[in-house]
């Protein structure tokens, strides 16, 4: 499969999925296109070092639509047939989420529903939850709201900061995304409503 993957920052999840292909790990995936919302954003530098096309859509400059509609233009000239958000932080109109129905990915740093949108590290301490983790899920129109893929779950210590939590959560992140994306691109997923089943090989 055909997989675009975008971007809004450092990219360790971008690298996780490149490794993965590297190593061989994800036989259905063919990574093709980045595309990150921001000139110089770390994302970039990793796909250079692995030849991987990219395009700058500098979402400061445009309003929701016309990002989305100049994202699916790169997506369909490259035949991209899979979606990845790997640290996207931005909300995708209907109109995307449609064009590409169940078949964007993404990765959030919380046990959804538990702790959705842009601060799940602070928002997960600041309940004073004992166990996080995080969670590859389909993408649907809400916030982190798509049926569930994976999940992997991390204790919570007495002395916890955000940086600290969202380290251990990063293991388990990189983890979870190439094999839900393997998932996804090998057609094990079946969706009944918002309940994800796996095929058995
Ligand atoms: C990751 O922790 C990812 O789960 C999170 O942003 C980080 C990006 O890191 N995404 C969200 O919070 C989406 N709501 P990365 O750029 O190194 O992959």
């Amino acid at each position: 499969m055909k997989v675009g993957v975008m971007a809004s920052g450092r990219g360790s999840n971008f690298q996780a999925i490149i490794d993965a292909e590297l190593r061989k790990e994800t036989p259905d995936v063919e990574i093709i296109q980045l595309i990150v919302n921001k000139p110089e954003v770390y994302a970039i530098e990793r796909a250079k070092k692995n030849n991987i096309p990219y395009e700058i859509i500098d979402s400061s400059k445009m309003n929701r639509e016309e990002f989305d509609k100049e994202a699916i233009r790169i997506f369909e000239k490259k035949e991209i047939q899979i979606i990845v958000l790997a640290g996207f932080m931005r909300i995708l109109s209907p109109f995307f989420i449609n064009k590409y129905k169940n078949k964007i990915l993404n990765i959030h740093p919380s046990l959804l529903p538990a702790f959705p949108g842009a601060h799940a590290h602070r928002d997960t301490l600041k309940y004073g939850a004992k166990i996080s983790g995080c969670t590859a899920h389909i993408v649907d129109e809400g916030i982190d709201s798509g049926p569930i893929i994976l999940q992997s779950t991390v204790e919570i210590d007495r002395d916890e900061t955000e940086d600290s939590l969202s380290t251990k959560i990063l293991v388990h992140e990189h983890k979870i995304l190439p094999k839900a994306l393997q998932l996804l691109c090998s057609g094990k997923i079946v969706l009944d409503g918002r309940k994800v089943t796996i095929k058995p090989d």
